[in-house]
């Protein structure tokens, strides 16, 4: 399977840092983060091929579990259930986030894992948040992929916020994608709000936010237009700011064409009412190969080098690459 990633790893090859390739690290580490509303739509098997991907290419990864509560990655990789977890962080047994980073049998890829205990995301307070955050930069890594588990508290909104790529994995089916509208939403007005510039349109975001989404006269692009009308210098900047936000997004489970076709789609809905440029960066077919390597508690790259899936996973992480 490692020949399917060769030819990434040899376009790639220049920017390795750290493996015995001569070249200095990367000054900061990357940040990618997975999530999108719902449960079970395969955020954990995303973080653990993608990391493997990454960590077969070259690169230094360290994968993260911060689906506080629920933590599921390690089993994703067939890996035991660690003794140190993010959880003695947070609680200063371990002073620092180094000691959690447990290597896996494949090379270059470490995991830390998320508590076991009820230490919920939603519960996590903002200091350990940021906390957390300000570590998780500071890990001699080239990607920190985090797993950020389901829900849309504003904490796993900041961890999304705050990473260098914001990842969401969508099904091909009405409450996912509804979900993963939802988190958009959520994390749209979560970023407007916490930029001081903009306090002044705060009542503006509040009418926008509160809005159907079928009410085509009050959408996040007519915000721009009327604050634009208001004042052009704040208009500016809003718009500066929503340019920023550019999820990437995966179709998983695809089972058909118009399976994959949803994610031009949403692309295009994304663009039209909230303005934003979000990346379709690719598709996971329906494999079988899925719960046949989570039931043999095997990571599935590793399990089944022939599956489809590694093709798929092969584009993706090309184009999550490509968009660094
Ligand atoms: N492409 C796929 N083909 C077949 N089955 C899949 C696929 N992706 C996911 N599954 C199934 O869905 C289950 C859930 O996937 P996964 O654990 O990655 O989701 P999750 O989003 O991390 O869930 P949670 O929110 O509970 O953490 C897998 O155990 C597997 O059985
Ligand atoms: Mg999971």
């Amino acid at each position: 399977m490692e020949k399917y990633f060769r030819h990434l790893h040899d376009q790639f090859g220049e920017n390795l840092t750290g493996h015995g390739s001569g070249i200095a690290p990367m000054s900061h580490t990357k940040l990618w983060a997975i999530g999108g509303g719902k449960g079970g739509v395969g955020k954990s098997l995303v973080t653990a091929n993608t990391s493997i991907g990454l960590a077969l290419m070259g690169y230094k990864v360290v994968a993260i579990d911060l689906d506080l509560g629920g933590a599921n990655l390690h089993t994703t990789l067939g890996m035991p259930i660690p003794d140190k977890t993010l959880s003695d962080y947070v609680t200063k047994k371990v002073n620092n986030i180094e000691e959690l980073i447990i290597p896996t049998k494949i090379k270059n890829l470490s995991i830390i894992s998320a508590a076991q205990d009820e230490l919920g995301m939603a519960n996590l307070k903002h200091t350990h948040k940021n906390k957390i955050l300000t570590s998780l930069r500071e890990i001699n890594a080239d990607y920190v992929l985090i797993d950020l588990g389901a829900g849309t508290s504003y904490n796993t909104l900041d961890f999304f916020i705050s990473a260098d790529k914001g990842v969401l994995v969508v099904l091909p089916e009405p409450t996912s994608i509804e979900n993963t509208y939802r988190f958009i939403k959520s994390v749209y007005y979560r970023r407007l709000k916490l930029i001081e510039d903009l306090l002044d349109i705060q009542p503006l975001l509040h009418q926008a936010m509160n809005a159907k989404m079928t009410n085509t006269q009050a959408t996040p692009t007519d915000l721009v237009k009327k604050v634009y009308e208001l004042n052009p210098d704040m208009g500016a900047k809003l718009q500066s700011e929503i340019s920023k936000f550019q999820p990437k997004l995966i179709i998983n489970q695809a089972r058909s064409q118009s399976d994959i076709d949803i994610g031009f789609s949403m692309k295009s809905i994304c663009k039209k009412y909230f303005g934003i440029d979000m990346d379709y960066i690719g598709y996971l077919d329906y494999d079988a190969s899925v719960w046949q390597s989570v039931k043999k508690r095997r990571p599935l790259l590793m399990e089944f080098p022939n599956s489809r899936l590694v093709g798929n996973f092969d584009k993706i992480i090309h184009r999550l690459l490509e968009f660094s």
